[in-house]
Parts: C-alpha cells; structure tokens; sequence
C-alpha cells in the first residue's frame, strides 16, 4: 500500500489513480490527518503531492516527521518535494525564474529512480508549475536531474530511498511519469502489481459477507453504472438476499427502463422492483417550470417511493431489509484539503438524491467506496457488465425534467425522448460516443416558423448538447463537424413530429453548465 499525503494539489487524485494503474493500491490523507492515515495504513511507501502554497507561507503545512523516520522511501512531488528538502535540512528559494508548462530536464546521475527509464546526460519533456526551487541539498542528498530554471530539479539520498522531483511525474504531459512512478512503487519500495479488478472482486465479495452476514440488502438501481456495479457485485455475495428497486419516474430516456429492467431482472436474474411511479412525477411536476422547484419534487417522491417499495419487500416475510446498498466513489469519501480551519468534505448536494439513507434508518453497503470511476468500468467488465452499458455517459437522478427547460408535458417528453435517441444513434453510427463525456438533447419551450412540404410548420427548437470533461466539473463542447450535425438535424427534423428546428450549444463550463438547467 501507498499512502499520499495530500498538500491540497489540482491533480493529488491523478496520482493516486496513477500509482493504482501500476497495479499498487494506495490511498489519499489530507496533510492534517496525514500521521493517523499513515499509522492506519501502515504503507510501504510515501508520496507528498504538490500543493498552492510557498513552503515560506505564514502556517505553510509541512509533512509529519514520523513518514521521515519510519524508514518508508517517499517520494516528493513540487510542492511535496521543497516541503521534504527544507524539512530534512536543505534550503528552498522563491524560483527567479517560474517555470509553468513544458519544461526539459537533464539527467545528471544514475539513480533507481530513473532506471531502464532515463539515461545519463539525455533531456527529457515533463510538466513544470512551480514559483519556489530547492537550493540547497539537504545532507546525504545530490542533485539527479536539473532544468534551466530549477538546477534541483529531481534530488534523490539513493540510502534512504528519498526522491523529490520538481516537475509533476502524474500528468500525461510528463511522457515518462508513469514509468518512473512505476519504477517508485515496484522498484524501490518493491511493491507487487496486485492491486486488479479481479482481485478486489473477490475480496469485496467476502467484505460483503462478512459485513451482512444473513440479512437482507435494499439496492436503488438508477440505471448509471454505479448502482449497477455495486448490485451485480452484492448480488454475487449473498444471492437473492439483495432486493433492487428501480424507481420509473417517467423521466428516462428511449427505451432506458426496457433496458435495465431486461439486464437486472431477465440476465442477471436478480429480484428487481420495477416501480411504475410515472403518473405521480408527472402530475406533481405539471406546471412546474422552476429547476430547483423540479428537483425538490423529484427527490421527495423518489424518497417517498422508495420508501413504499422497501415497506413492501419487508412485508414479504422474508426479514426486513437492514441494510441500503449505495454506489458511492472514492472520490467522494476523499477528504479535501481545506486551509481555512480543519478538514472539510465538498458535497455536490443538487447531484444526489438526498436524504435517503438518513430517512430509511438502515446500515450502508458502500462497495464501491475505494474505486475511482474508471476502476468502477474496469470492474463491471470483469463482471460480464455489457460493454455498452459500462461505457453509458452519466445521467442525472432528475432525467429529462431538466432536459425539458419550462413547463412538462408527457407530449414534450415524448418529442424529446424521440430527438435525443436518433441524436444518439448519430453519435455511435460516427463512432463518438467514447470520446465524449455527455451527449443530450433538450427540447426548448420556444416555437418557431418552418416550412415542411409546401406547409407552414410553427414547432419546438430542439438544442443538442455534447461535452468533453473529465469530472464533470469542467467541461468543453465537442467540436463535431458541420457534416455531423448536419445529418442530426435533418433526422431530428424529419423523424420527430414536433420539432422544426435544431441548434447546438458551443458554450464551455465554466460559464455555462453541462444541463441546461
Ligand atoms: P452541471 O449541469 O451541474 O452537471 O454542469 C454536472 C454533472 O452533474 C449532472 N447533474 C445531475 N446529476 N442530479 C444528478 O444526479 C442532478 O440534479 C444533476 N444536475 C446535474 C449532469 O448530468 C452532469 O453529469
């Protein structure tokens, strides 16, 4: 195991995500809480993360002394770097020359941590970003690689498996970072790759057992891939203990309830509650044209739903159900960095359905807790999970209501539904779909005039959104070509009665967001 103390960095979850493609588990601890995480982990080796502050900032955080003397190699990144310098004697200096983007390095010692990887006296590309530079080595340390602006560039004592690299190892944009990562974890601190998909199925499988025992799950099937994960890897567990329940608010695309009520139910065989709730969403949604005022909605009467269903599983004399399985991240369980008074959890409270577990009373199944999303993928492939089902782009808990800007009409929904399939069927006739990250359309409450036929036609505007993100945090639109959304629309407008016109939105996120509402 790695544990990587996190100095509040953009990119601290590439690291991790990194050391784990080289098949090494690790895990992420805010520098607060860095000396229990270690004491917890008991880890074989260390890496301190780049971070926002100078090392000579008022309460700049510093790395706890025990990783130094536990005799653990650690790796320093920037920030994480200068802290490991300055903290075993040597001296950082505010950079005279900053150094962001691109940058070159010359090797100018063998070192365990360049082997088979970097040669003597060759430069290689890697991603600079810093303002300070170490200047003077701490003892026993000597300089391995140096870049015009950073003369320490990589520092290593080759004794105490001490590194310390300036530039970020992490980012693709350091061609050969993940194989000095790997030569880190593998090579220095001799860790095995063992950390697969496969291996932590059966692991997480027994987890499951044990942490259950004979009871009974409730699974909440939302028709994205991590509910579906977690209910096929539970279901493997403990059988037809596991209940899921499949709440149909009438708000899912074309064919979408079809399709995971057919894999759960029919392929995987596993006891799904299909609850037919469409008629209570719509009505309590008619008229409704605020977002947020739609969201509420959606999320009381999906507690509420779930609620009724899980009364009725535990009336069928089996037990009631004490545990309520969720497909939580570990990106969301990851403390954050917060240099504003202790540790600090960020929520995307609008991207959950709230309140659910707090309601029901009843003990969570996290399995996926310890997975970043795309060990989630990785995961449901090595459990038969079709392939097209594990690449689906997101979709958020409230559906096409926010997709549907104004008031909702079934008769809107289903003009919607109808433009959004064939938008997505271009999509993956073009062979896109895996390079974009969210691919929708929205049906806009706006008419305007055509001309169909020797007709006049006075019909909705449909948008069509693509993203490109990485997070969802930030993203770009998709720079199809006119041909493309040529063909789109002419479909759209030829095949879906409604609909008379069709535009693409090119705004990125920031300012805009990738829902329209
Ligand atoms: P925005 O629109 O905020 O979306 O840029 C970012 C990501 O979150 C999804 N999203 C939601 N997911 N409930 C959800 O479960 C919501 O209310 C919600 N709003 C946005 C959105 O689809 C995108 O992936």
């Amino acid at each position: 195991k790695v544990l990587i103390v996190d100095f509040g960095s953009q990119v601290t979850q590439l690291i991790a995500r990194r050391v784990r493609e080289a098949g090494v588990y690790c895990e992420i601890a805010p520098f607060q809480s860095a000396e229990a995480a270690f004491a917890a982990l008991t880890p074989k080796a260390v890496i301190l993360s780049g971070g926002p502050n100078s090392v000579h900032d008022e309460g700049a955080p510093r790395a706890p002394d025990a990783l130094f003397d536990a005799g653990v190699p650690v790796l320093g990144i920037c920030y994480g770097e200068q802290v490991m310098a300055l903290q075993l004697g040597g001296k950082v200096a505010p950079g005279r020359h900053r150094e962001f983007g691109r940058a070159e390095v010359e090797v100018r010692a063998a070192s365990a941590l360049f082997e088979g990887v970097w040669t003597l006296a060759a430069r290689y590309p890697v991603w600079m970003s810093h303002g300070d530079a170490v200047t003077e080595l701490p003892p026993g340390f000597s300089v391995i690689a140096a870049s015009a602006s950073a003369p320490m560039a990589a520092i290593a004592n080759e004794a105490r498996r001490f590194y310390g690299v300036q530039f970020h190892l992490e980012v693709m944009h350091t061609p050969d970072g993940a194989k000095l990562l790997s030569n880190f974890v593998h090579k220095i601190a001799g860790l095995r790759a063992d950390w697969t998909m496969g291996a932590f199925r059966g692991e997480a499988i027994a987890a499951i057992r044990r942490k259950v025992g004979d009871g009974r799950v409730l699974c909440g099937l939302s028709g994205g891939v991590d509910s579906a994960v977690a209910a096929v890897l539970i279901h493997e567990a403990i059988g037809d203990r596991l209940t899921c329940v499949f709440v149909d608010h009438g708000l899912l695309r074309l064919g979408e309830a079809e399709e995971v009520v057919g894999l759960f139910r029919d392929h995987y065989n596993i006891p799904l509650v299909h609850a037919q709730a469409q008629a209570l969403f719509l009505d309590a949604l008619a008229g409704v044209s605020d977002p947020e005022e739609k969201r509420k909605i959606i999320g009381r009467l999906f507690v509420s739903t779930f609620e009724a269903e899980a009364k009725k599983i535990a009336a069928d004399g089996r037990g009631a159900p004490e545990f309520l399985a969720q497909g939580t991240l570990y990106p969301d369980v990851i403390e954050s960095v917060s240099f504003s008074g202790g540790p600090s959890v960020t929520i995307k409270s609008h991207h959950n359905v709230g309140g659910l577990p707090e309601r029901m009373n009843m003990k969570l199944v996290e399995p996926l807790r310890e997975l970043f999303k795309d060990e989630v993928r990785e995961l449901g492939r090595e459990l038969g999970l079709p392939e097209a089902f594990v690449r689906r782009h997101p979709f958020p808990g409230p559906g096409l209501a926010i997709r549907c800007p104004g008031g909702i009409t079934p008769e809107k929904l289903e003009i919607l539904r109808q433009a959004d399939a064939i938008y997505l069927d271009e999509i993956k006739k073009a062979g896109l779909y895996d390079d974009i990250w969210q691919a929708f359309a929205v049906l806009l409450p706006v008419q305007t005039v055509g001309v169909m036929g020797d007709g006049r036609t006075y019909e909705f505007v449909c948008a069509l959104r693509a993203v490109t993100s990485v997070d969802g945090m930030t993203a770009d639109f998709f720079p199809f070509d006119m041909a493309f959304l040529g063909r789109a629309a002419t479909r759209i407008i030829n095949e879906v009665k409604g609909v008379n016109r069709v535009v693409y939105d090119v705004t990125s996120k920031p300012p805009g967001t990738i829902e329209w509402e």
